[in-house]
């Protein structure tokens, strides 16, 4: 089976490409590139010591998705390309919607009239708000979202739900990510964000690494055992193993199905902290601050239906979490700009 992974030169999509190569199957990625380099894919050849087919083009390009699959055999499409920040969601909502809504109907689009109806969407757990049940199952409501980014994703399921609703022949799969951190064990490619980072681990990795002097830790006063947010922390690696099981599960036919990908474990902010420091020995000096805008006391998976239905648990614990996120970081102080 043929591949095409869109947003495939970034975090999660170099991780999957890596996963889709050794498994055997064949990968084509396109990517604008907006928020990552293509020396990711470079790194990926050597991890997989296959090439990767790379197009340089924008999901938004009708043009270029054409003659992208004209040229190559595609038979299902893994579609990561989007925009992801939170904050700059708030500030930029029509750049957010105009990318990840409008480029997700282009592909599509582009799609069903080459033949090409099996799909898996990068979503997430913001889709659930604050969470009506913990641990979340699939069937916990969708609940409202603090930001546009977040809405892009609740928006997107829905309208990937009614196309395949609408028409039978698709199989489209959304995974809702829980927070995926980590990087592959030989420390060559990793998360590498734009600027000061947003989500935990790159902070605190950067702090380790001496670009940012402490962690600002968002609030200790929530209804949690030692008061900071809990999350359900995965490894990425396992995030992109959960892809290969979806894309099995696709060829045996899908239909629409919805999985949560996390381990079911909750962290707190300071379990992450004193997890990481135990994993490196480096010390993360912190600071309590306010609660941060849109956030939530907890948010961890219930990941049985994925076990069940796919085959597929997370395999690595909060301390490969932590140290591959630290040999990828200390071996590229400045990501893919070295
Ligand atoms: P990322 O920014 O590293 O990767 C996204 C890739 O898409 C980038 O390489 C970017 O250049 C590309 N891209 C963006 N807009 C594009 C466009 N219009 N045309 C072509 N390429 C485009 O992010 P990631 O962390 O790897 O996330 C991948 C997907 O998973 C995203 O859809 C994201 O919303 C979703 N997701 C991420 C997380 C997370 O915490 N990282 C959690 C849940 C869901
Ligand atoms: C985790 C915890 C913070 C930074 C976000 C998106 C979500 C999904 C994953 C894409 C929280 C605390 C963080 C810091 C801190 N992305 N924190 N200091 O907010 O769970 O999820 O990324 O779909 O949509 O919202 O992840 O890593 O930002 O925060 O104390 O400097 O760490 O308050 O409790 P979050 P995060």
């Amino acid at each position: 089976m043929a591949v095409l992974v869109t947003g495939g030169a970034g975090y999660i999509g170099s991780h999957t490409v890596v996963e889709l190569q050794n498994a055997g199957y064949d990968v084509v990625v396109v990517d604008n590139l907006s928020n990552s380099s293509e020396k990711s894919l470079q790194r990926v050849e050597k991890l997989t010591g296959k090439s990767v087919p790379f197009y340089k083009a924008d999901i938004l390009d009708r043009g270029a998705l054409n003659s992208i699959f004209d040229k190559e055999r595609i038979d299902a499409c893994i579609h990561f390309a989007g925009l992801k920040a939170v904050g700059e969601s708030v500030q930029k909502p029509w750049e957010y919607y105009e990318n990840n809504i409008s480029g997700t109907l282009t592909l599509v689009d582009v799609m069903r009239k080459h033949g090409v109806k099996n799909l898996i969407f990068s979503s997430s757990a913001t889709v659930y708000g604050n969470p009506a049940i913990i641990p979340i199952t699939e069937e916990c409501p969708k609940g409202q979202c603090t930001n546009p980014y977040g809405w892009t994703k609740s928006m997107l399921e829905q309208i990937l739900m009614d196309i395949q609703k609408a028409d039978s022949e698709w199989n489209i799969i959304l995974l809702r990510y829980f927070n995926p951190i980590g990087a592959h064990k030989s420390g060559t490619i990793g998360e590498n964000p734009n600027g000061i980072p947003n989500n935990l681990m790159p902070y605190i990795t950067q702090v380790a690494v001496g670009k940012l002097k402490e962690l600002g830790v968002f609030g200790d006063d929530y209804d949690t055992p030692d008061g900071t947010g809990v999350r359900d922390y995965i490894h990425v690696v396992d995030l992109a193993a959960g892809h290969v099981k979806a894309l099995k599960k696709i060829e045996a036919k899908a239909g629409f199905c919805i999985y949560n990908l996390g381990t079911g474990t909750g962290y707190s902010v300071l379990d992450i902290v004193k997890n990481f420091e135990a994993a490196t020995g480096v010390k993360i000096p912190y600071v309590i601050k306010d609660r941060r805008a849109g956030d939530i006391a907890a948010c961890y998976a219930d990941a049985s239906k994925a076990k069940k239905e796919l085959g597929w648990e997370a395999q690595y614990g909060i301390e490969e979490m932590c140290a591959d996120s630290w040999r990828w970081q200390s071996n590229n102080p400045n990501g893919y700009d070295d």
